[in-house]
């Protein structure tokens, strides 16, 4: 085969607006929402990616959380190969997926038992219908703000200060669908009690650390209360530790808060980088799951051996001194931030591993306050950060992952950037209409 001549990003977009709806496998990576086109990766080196161009990025997003171990740590990639030459799929049990079994049950409080997906909207999807089958109710209650994969029911969102019957947020997902899920506002303990009280609620489910919104923490108390009151309306308490789980603690929110669900919903650093995610439970719940039970679900790459192997890998490397140096380097990173947005209206809200600049004067509690936040001003300190090599998420609703790749030098690469791009999201702010 002959060389061929190296395409720009620019390029590559135009050839995927072709082939791919708007140009990518999943909405957030095109960038509309700050207003520029996507960069195409060719390669990620620790804390850094590096385009189709040869430019470098110091990146936050870390493929939105699976690489907590950095890009193509060289054990995580060592232990992918050596599953790889194994062979790639069986569809047949593994020893590995009882090693990565153990592993989770180890680390993550409620888990006793474990059945590995493909997706973290599988694994919500199938919790959900644990759920159901468990408890003989139809209704779930969620959050505003709170994503938990793109399973119908769960779209939906009416967003409002009240619990509210879910609307459906996307086309395609039936009333009936979103009729079934009601939506309350996060920190809000009356809108939880009122939707309850509406009876027949099969589970509530929560990212108890939320980072769909931006990073916005619990309220003192809350997850305590969510236990309470789920328990005592008789629906089971679900953990979307998709993104906190192995990231905020070793055994994720529910170990650090001391509050314990019932079934916890896992994912991204599980595959440490590879298609893998996993609902987990006592063994009275998880035993309803096929075929030791009648709840209906399985997966071809279930348990896939790569994603086992990366995900095994990607646990290995964090111990208690790699969750320390997580701390110390958001720490740095959320005080570097303070410090040259001083002036701005910014709030930095972070936890171990997460970190979200929202540019609002009043602390950010739930969705709506979220949404008040300046997503102009965002935008232009996003697009000045690309152009002084720094990627970060490309939207003002998600979180900035960081890595134990992030050190010091990385710190200080990001101190350099942001003066300017500070400077470019106060003249947003002064430009935007009254
Ligand atoms: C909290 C949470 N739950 C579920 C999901 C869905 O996971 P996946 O993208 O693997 O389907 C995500 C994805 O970002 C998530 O953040």
């Amino acid at each position: 085969m002959g060389s061929r001549a190296l395409l720009t990003s620019q390029e590559l977009y135009g050839r995927a607006l072709e082939l791919l709806p708007g140009g990518v496998n999943s909405p957030v990576r095109a960038m509309r929402s700050i207003g520029r086109d996507p960069i195409f990766v060719a390669r990620g080196e620790g804390a850094e990616v590096i385009d189709v161009e040869g430019n470098r990025y110091v990146d936050w997003v870390m493929s939105w959380g699976p690489l907590i171990a950095g890009h193509a740590h060289p054990e995580v990639v060592s232990a992918v190969q050596a599953a790889a030459g194994a062979g790639t799929s069986f569809g047949a049990p593994t020893e590995a997926e009882i090693q990565l079994a153990e592993e989770i049950c180890a680390r993550i409080p409620s888990a006793e038992m474990v059945r590995m997906t493909s997706s973290g909207t599988e694994a919500a999807m199938s919790a959900v219908r644990l759920a159901r089958a468990a408890t003989g109710r139809d209704r779930i209650v969620k959050f505003a703000g709170a994503y938990h994969g793109h399973v119908d029911g769960l779209l939906a969102d009416a967003g409002s200060g009240l619990a509210t019957q879910g609307i459906p947020a996307s086309p395609g997902v039936t009333a009936a669908q979103a009729a079934d899920t009601l939506v309350v506002p996060w920190n809000d303990r009356d809108g939880v009690e009122r939707a309850l009280a509406a009876g027949e609620v099969a589970a509530l489910l929560c990212e108890p650390y939320p980072g769909n919104m931006g990073v916005v923490p619990p309220a003192p108390g809350f997850l305590e209360f969510l236990r309470e009151a789920t328990t005592a309306a008789g629906a089971l308490l679900v953990f979307d530790e998709v993104i906190s789980g192995f990231r905020v603690a070793r055994g994720g929110a529910q170990e650090r808060e001391g509050v314990i669900p019932d079934l916890s919903i896992l994912g991204k650093i599980a595959g440490g980088g590879l298609p893998a995610a996993a609902y987990a439970g006592p063994r009275t719940l998880m035993e309803l799951v096929a075929p030791a039970g009648e709840v209906y679900q399985a997966g071809t790459l279930s348990g896939n051996p790569l994603a086992t192997a990366a995900g095994l890998a990607t646990l290995g490397l964090l111990d208690e001194d790699a969750y320390r140096r997580l701390d110390d380097a958001t720490r740095a990173l959320a005080e570097g931030i303070e410090a040259a947005a001083s002036g701005l209206p910014v709030r930095v809200q972070w936890t171990t591993g997460l970190l979200t600049l929202f540019f609002s004067d009043r602390p950010v509690r739930n969705y709506d306050d979220a949404r008040g936040c300046d997503t102009d001003a965002y935008a232009a300190f996003c697009r000045a950060m690309l152009e002084r090599g720094v990627y970060l998420p490309p939207s003002a609703y998600e979180a900035w992952f960081v890595s134990a790749a992030h050190d010091d030098a990385v710190l200080d690469r990001i101190a350099d950037a942001l003066p300017d791009a500070a400077r470019a999201a106060a003249a947003a702010t002064e430009e935007a209409p009254a």
